[in-house]
């Protein structure tokens, strides 16, 4: 566990943090949706909770346990994230972003559910982009001060696509995880590099998602003022 993990360092702050993943619907029985568990989001809200924040945890579409201690809040849409994140941001001295949220969603939803037609081809599927609330947030901070980290899965040139993300994000923090077998969606366990925007570099070895999510809060509170 990291360093702050025994300690209430948190106590007296607000933490808002996502999880899960978006949900984009297509007709009223389906959707286009992703593999994240929220897993990881969850053990941030309950480290934060142990070390003494008050935690708003935005679920989408996760199937655990609320964490004890903490305001859940449910959404499904990406554009339903982005309004409860919104609406929390400026209570929030911290603001993480673990969610998995859809880059696109459906460009129109039918009302109906879409039958087969025989001797047709499929419609094909449309898809306009939904808005970046991790960008948002961080180019339009909704309190001074305010700390904001977000979660990037990368395959390839994985520090040097983080950092290029970092900077595009223009967030404080971004948490890089290598997808590979074993590793991130749906796992018990984590490995990962935090960057920061000062150039720090902190690697996480593989272990828990809890030990990777007190790392997070170490970095979190150094930073808070
Ligand atoms: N994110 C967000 N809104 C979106 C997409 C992503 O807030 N519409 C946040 C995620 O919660 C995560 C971070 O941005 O904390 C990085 O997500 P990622 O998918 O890695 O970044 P993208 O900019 O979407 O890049 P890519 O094209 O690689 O998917
Ligand atoms: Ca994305």
């Amino acid at each position: 566990r990291g360093a702050g993990a025994t300690a209430r360092d948190l106590a007296g702050r607000h933490v808002l943090i996502s999880a899960g993943g978006t949900r984009e619907p297509l007709d009223p029985v389906r959707f286009l949706g992703n593999r994240s568990s929220g897993k990881q989001g969850y053990a941030l809200a309950r480290t934060a909770v142990a070390r003494g924040a008050r935690v708003t945890l935005v679920a989408a579409n996760t199937a655990l346990p609320d964490p004890a201690g903490a305001r859940v809040v449910p959404v499904s849409t990406a554009r339903e994230l982005r309004e409860a994140v919104l609406a929390a941001a400026p209570a929030a001295d911290a603001v993480v972003m673990a969610a998995a949220v859809a880059d696109f969603r459906p460009g129109a939803y039918a009302a109906s559910k879409i039958k087969k037609v025989e001797g047709e081809e499929p419609a094909p599927i449309t898809l306009v982009r939904n808005p970046d609330v991790l960008a948002e947030i961080s180019a339009d901070r909704a309190r001074p001060g305010q700390v904001i980290a977000g979660f990037a899965a990368e395959t390839d040139d994985v520090l040097a696509g983080g950092r290029a993300k970092l900077a595009r994000k223009g967030c404080d923090l971004l948490v890089v995880n290598e997808v590979g077998e074993r590793k991130t969606f749906g796992a018990e366990e984590n490995e990962a590099v935090v960057l920061g925007a000062d150039g720090s570099t902190t690697p996480v070895p593989f272990g828990p998602k809890e030990a990777l999510a007190d790392t997070v809060w170490d970095l979190i509170a150094a930073r808070l003022p």
